[in-house]
C-alpha cells in the first residue's frame, strides 16, 4: 500500500519529509511504501523570481524519493520551469497542481482554475508529457462543484494518457477543505482506469481510517491530520517520551533546515543549481543546535513551529498551560525550555 502524506504549503518541507521517513522507516507497516511531496511552488515564481520561491524544493539526499509539486496555467513557464528542474534536481516525480482553491490562485487560472477549461488542460497535459523524461503526475478534485462531477471523470480518463498516477482530493473545488469525501467518484475512476495509480484523498484521520477507505485504490494520503502528527504514517502508538523526543527532533531540524537554506541561497544562481543539504550534514547542525553549541536565537523556525506544536499535543493530558505559553516562547531556547518542563511534569524521562 502506498502511504502519501499529501503535499501541504507551509507543512511538508524538507525537515518535516525527514522526520516522517524515519518515523516510517522505524514504525511502518512491512508492506507499506512511503511517498512524500514538496511543499507546491509557483513555476512563474521559480522562472522569474526563483529565490523567492525555492525553498519549496530544498530537499536532501535522505528524502530521495519526493515528487516536486508545481503550480501555474501558462505551458512555456510550466514546460521551462519542469525542464530546469529535470536537469538540476534529482526528484522522484514532478507533479501538476491541478485542485488549489486559493481564490489568487483560481484568478490566474492555476490550480483548481485549471478545471474551468478542460480541453486547453488537456492540451497543456499533452504538451508537458511530451517533453518531461522524469514520472509525471496530478493531483486534482472531483470538480469545480457538483454540477461538475461527471465532466471531471470523464477528463480524468482523458488526462490519464498523459500522467502516471492521478491523486484525486474526493471534495469539489467548491468544497475547499471541509465537507463530504465523495470516495465512490475515486473508486469508479481506478475501476475505469486499472493501469493508472490512483490514490485517494480528504478527511484521513488515522492509518486504520485511511485502510478502511483504501477500496480498490493504490494507496492513502492524509492531509490535514498528518500535521504534527507523523504517527499517521504506521500503526504504531507512540509514548509521551517518543512524542518529546519527536517534537525535539523536529523542531532542531526545521532550524538546522533554515540555518542550511540561508546560506544556500546567499550563494545562490540560477543558472547552476540550489546547493542541497546531506542528512549528515543537516544532523550535525541538529546535534549542535540540541547541545547548544550553536547560538539560534535569531532563526524563526520555533515561530513557524507553533502550526506543528499543537498538534503533536493533541490528547496529552493537562497540556492547557503549556498551550498558553507556547506564543511567548518565541525562541529555540525559551520553546525547549517550556516543553521540557511540560514533559518532566508529567513524568516523561528526557
Ligand atoms: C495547510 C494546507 C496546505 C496545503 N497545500 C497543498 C499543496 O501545496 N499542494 C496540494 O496539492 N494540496 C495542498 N493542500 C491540500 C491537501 O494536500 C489535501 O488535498 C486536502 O487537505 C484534503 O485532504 P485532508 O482532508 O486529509 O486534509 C493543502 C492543505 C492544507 C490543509
Amino acid at each position: 500500500m502506498k502511504i502519501c502524506l499529501a503535499p501541504m504549503d507551509g507543512v511538508t518541507d524538507c525537515a518535516y519529509r525527514i522526520l516522517c521517513k524515519k518515523i516510517f522507516e522505524q514504525h511502518g507497516a512491512p508492506d507499506d511504501e512511503l511517498m512524500l511531496w514538496t511543499e507546491f511552488m509557483s513555476a512563474d515564481g521559480y522562472v522569474h523570481n526563483p529565490p523567492g520561491v525555492i525553498k519549496h524544493i530544498q530537499r536532501s539526499d535522505y528524502d530521495h524519493e519526493t515528487i516536486a509539486q508545481i503550480f501555474w496555467w501558462n505551458t512555456d513557464t510550466l514546460i521551462s520551469c519542469i525542464l530546469d528542474i529535470e536537469k538540476k534536481y534529482d526528484f522522484a516525480g514532478i507533479e501538476l497542481n491541478m485542485g488549489c482553491p486559493s481564490p489568487k490562485i483560481m484568478k490566474c487560472a492555476a490550480g483548481s482554475g485549471m478545471l474551468k477549461d478542460k480541453q486547453k488542460t488537456l492540451d497543456i497535459l499533452k504538451e508537458i508529457a511530451g517533453k518531461i523524461s522524469t514520472p509525471f503526475s496530478l493531483k486534482t478534485r472531483i470538480g469545480l462543484s457538483q454540477d461538475d462531477i461527471q465532466e471531471q471523470f470523464d477528463f480524468l480518463i482523458q488526462a490519464s494518457k498523459y500522467v502516471t498516477t492521478i491523486w484525486v482530493h474526493g471534495r469539489t473545488y467548491k468544497q475547499s477543505h471541509a465537507g463530504e469525501v465523495r470516495r465512490d467518484f475515486i473508486y469508479d475512476l481506478k475501476k475505469e482506469l486499472p493501469e493508472t495509480i490512483i490514490i485517494g484523498n480528504g478527511g484521513l484521520r488515522t492509518y486504520q481510517d485511511g485502510l478502511d477507505k483504501s477500496g480498490n485504490l493504490d494507496g492513502i494520503m492524509p492531509a490535514q491530520w498528518a500535521i504534527g502528527n507523523p504517527r499517521i504514517l504506521t500503526p504504531h502508538t507512540p509514548s509521551p517520551a517518543e512524542v518529546y523526543e519527536t517534537i525535539i527532533y523536529h523542531l532542531s531540524l526545521m532550524t538546522a533546515c533554515e540555518l542550511q537554506f540561508k546560506q544556500a541561497v546567499a550563494s545562490y544562481d540560477h543558472s547552476i543549481w540550489l546547493k542541497q543539504p546531506t542528512l549528515a550534514q543537516l544532523e550535525d547542525t541538529t546535534q549542535q543546535i540540541r547541545s547548544w553549541a550553536l547560538d539560534v536565537s535569531q532563526a524563526h523556525s520555533p515561530i513557524e513551529f507553533r502550526k506543528y506544536l499543537f498538534r503533536y499535543l493533541l490528547g496529552l493530558p493537562n497540556s492547557k498551560d503549556l498551550k498558553k505559553k507556547i506564543p511567548q516562547a518565541r525562541d529555540y531556547a525559551s520553546l525547549v525550555g517550556i516543553l521540557e518542563e511540560f514533559f518532566e511534569g508529567m513524568g516523561t524521562q528526557i
